[in-house]
């Protein structure tokens, strides 16, 4: 059973996010400056008449990248074709995808980062020119031809902003990061999906579900659907402050909205690595884990909670995140106890 807490997207997750995903920016909550920020560039190609400059969304996943270009392609009034990079095999795969598109249509290219080398140098002059070279055969008897395609706009989603190269990243006219949401923005995605669910919950229920939701609203959606089934089987539907505790913590999902697996990155790092530094692959190996996983899903948010800090030997646990597993950290090491003899 996949996890949770999992910012990554899951089967039910596309028939709940497509019900409840906002369709316009005024519905959109939190993310203010990002939010801003596109009005702007929006208003700016509208009153020009001309389509949007390719437009790059970057961070963690869950926080409504997808959502994010939907809602643009949705101002603009254009299409939005959805593809992910991997899928892109082949020059032959972008050359269909792109004759395809329409004028000022939005391409959606999830995981951009992950776009093979070969694919990737035959976006740029599409990118940047709206030209798509293609070749016929190979050696010296190859011919190519070069198509004029209509200008469009790429919205490119990457959950690793250092991974994409340089040239991919100069050709976006706007960058833009999504952050954890705060916990007011939390509280009302919550109250929002709730009343689009039709499922009744109290104000400190929601508040509740909100600080365990780990700033993220794919998070939030899913834990209220497993709250509203707990509540539909013992309290006829009423999600009160009380029924969310029970539900949630039969789901381990403790008081920070973290589940088994943040504790068992922790304790890997506290208990066999003596609190570190450790790096990310030998702590994927210690709890069977695939690296990237921590990477893009657990670690942002220990990060963001200030629970691990990385270094360039690796990632160290920190004071805090003793303190929540109820641990004690070990005595600082005899040179920095030295240390403090000295007057300050
Ligand atoms: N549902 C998921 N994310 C949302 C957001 N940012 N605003 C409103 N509803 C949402």
């Amino acid at each position: 059973m996949e996890r949770v807490i999992s910012s990554k997207p899951q089967e039910e997750d596309v028939v709940l996010e497509t019900s409840l995903r906002p369709k316009r920016l005024a519905e959109y909550i939190g993310q203010d400056k990002v939010k801003e920020n596109l009005g702007i560039f929006i208003a700016a190609a509208k009153a020009r008449g001309e389509p949007l400059e390719h437009l790059l969304l970057y961070g963690p996943p869950g926080l409504g990248k997808t959502t994010l270009a939907h809602i643009v392609a949705a101002e603009m009034g254009v299409s939005i074709k959805v593809v992910s990079g991997p899928a892109i095999e082949r020059p032959g795969d972008l050359a269909s995808i792109l004759t395809n598109l329409q004028k000022g249509d939005v391409l959606f290219i999830d995981e951009i980062h992950r776009l093979s080398r070969t694919v990737e140098e035959r976006l740029y002059p599409a990118m940047e020119d709206f030209i798509l070279d293609i070749v016929f055969g190979k050696g010296p008897g190859a011919r190519s031809i070069v198509l004029n395609l209509p200008r469009f706009t790429i919205i490119g989603a990457t959950t690793r902003y250092a991974m994409l190269t340089a040239p991919l990243r100069d050709r976006f006219g706007a960058v833009h990061r999504l952050n954890f949401y705060d916990n007011v923005a939390m509280l009302d995605i919550i109250k929002r999906s709730a009343a689009l669910l039709k499922v009744q919950v109290d104000e400190s229920a929601a508040a509740e579900i909100a600080k365990r939701s780990r700033g993220t609203p794919r998070v939030a959606n899913r834990l209220l659907k497993r709250v509203r089934d707990y509540a539909q089987v013992v309290a006829r539907g009423m999600v009160t402050t009380q029924v969310a505790e029970a539900a949630l913590g039969k789901l381990e999902v403790d008081q920070l909205g973290l589940d088994e697996i943040d504790r068992k990155v922790l304790l890997t790092i506290i208990e066999k690595f003596e609190g570190g530094p450790v790096g990310l692959d030998t702590i994927a190996a210690a709890i069977a884990e695939e690296a990237d996983t921590i990477m893009d899903v657990y670690e942002p948010y220990l990060l963001q909670l200030g629970f691990i800090n990385r270094t360039p030997r690796g990632r160290v646990a920190t004071k805090l995140a003793y303190k929540h597993l109820g641990l004690h950290p070990a005595p600082e090491s005899p040179s920095s106890e030295q240390g403090s003899f000295w007057p300050s």
